[in-house]
């Protein structure tokens, strides 16, 4: 946990894509984050092993070990996550399993994004797991910006003053509602 001026993001993108719009989506985050805000990007879901739940007892594998600690380290996680066959991309449920026996996600806030227009079904399967997980979902965190059919590269998402507005404004909300939840 960061200390208690500055906040920590996790972002995580639900595609393992090189170029992937969701990525792109939190990069712009990284690069529009306001003073006193560190997001971080997480790379840990392509390193993880398939949740066994043999393997969730005890020392977990290193993979495992290292994403839950940067986890447990963040404030809030940014979540953006496109839809594979109306449902989740397994590499990110996968993470999303390896947590759940995990006591540091309770009440974590979350911001749902999204670089599409369309994924009503993966978006709606996201919320169900994260309540069903005891998560926290910040609605006026979520976001959904349409990149593909944009200003796809990192640059021309920052050269767009609408996108970014709406990037802007979805993190100050994120972050006030995780400074307010500090305060109460
Ligand atoms: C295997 C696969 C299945 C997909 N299924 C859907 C789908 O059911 N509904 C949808 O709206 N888009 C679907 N898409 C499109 C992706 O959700 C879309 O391209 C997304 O923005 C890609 O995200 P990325 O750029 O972060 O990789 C699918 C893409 C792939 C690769």
């Amino acid at each position: 946990m960061a200390d208690s001026g500055a906040v920590e993001l996790l972002a995580v993108p639900g595609s393992l894509r090189r170029t992937s719009s969701n990525r792109t989506l939190l990069e712009a985050a990284d690069a529009l984050a306001p003073a006193g805000v560190v997001v971080c990007m997480s790379d840990h879901l392509a390193e993880l092993p398939h949740f066994n739940p043999d393997l969730d007892g005890g020392t977990p594998p290193a993979a495992v070990g290292a994403w839950r600690e940067a986890v447990a380290r963040a404030d809030g996680l940014l979540l953006s996550v496109p839809e594979y066959a109306h449902g989740l991309p397994g590499a990110f449920k996968n993470g999303l399993d390896w947590l759940v026996s995990d006591p540091a996600v309770l009440h974590k806030p979350v911001g749902i994004w999204n670089a599409s227009a369309r994924g009503e079904h993966a978006q709606a399967s996201l919320a169900e797991v994260l309540r069903t997980m005891s998560i926290t979902i910040v609605e006026e965190a979520g976001l959904t910006l349409p990149l593909l059919d944009g200003p796809l590269t990192l640059a021309g998402l920052l050269d767009a003053p609408t996108p970014r507005q709406l990037l802007s404004d979805a993190l100050a909300a994120f972050v006030r509602r995780i400074r307010h939840g500090r305060a109460v």
